[in-house]
């Protein structure tokens, strides 16, 4: 699936994977912003992304947990999601997640 970033410096970056979660390829690929503190389990927040609300539909509503989670963080919009509890698969190809801040 092809996954593009927008940083919080308006750069716009587009990844490609196929397996794990959007954290870690983001991770992989140095996305500013996106740092995966406590390695993908839900418990940081650092890898906080805004789903533009055109592909929200794809990528679907967080867990309660990840909500929970979610609500830590001062940024939150409607459209938040914690990336590492996002699969990278083909179901989501094309989207378009911007980093929060
Ligand atoms: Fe920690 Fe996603 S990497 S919550």
């Amino acid at each position: 699936a092809k996954i593009t970033f927008i940083t919080s410096d308006e750069q716009s970056i587009t990844v490609e994977g196929n397996s794990g979660n959007v954290m870690e390829l983001a991770v992989k690929n140095k996305i500013k912003g996106i740092d995966g503190n406590c390695g993908g389990v839900c418990s940081c927040a650092t890898c906080h992304v805004h789903v533009l609300p055109e592909y929200w539909d794809k990528i679907g509503a967080p867990s309660e947990l990840e909500n929970d989670m979610l609500e830590f963080d001062e940024n939150i919009s409607d459209h938040s999601r914690l990336s590492c509890q996002i699969q990278v698969t083909d179901a989501i190809d094309g989207v378009v997640l911007k980093v929060a801040k």
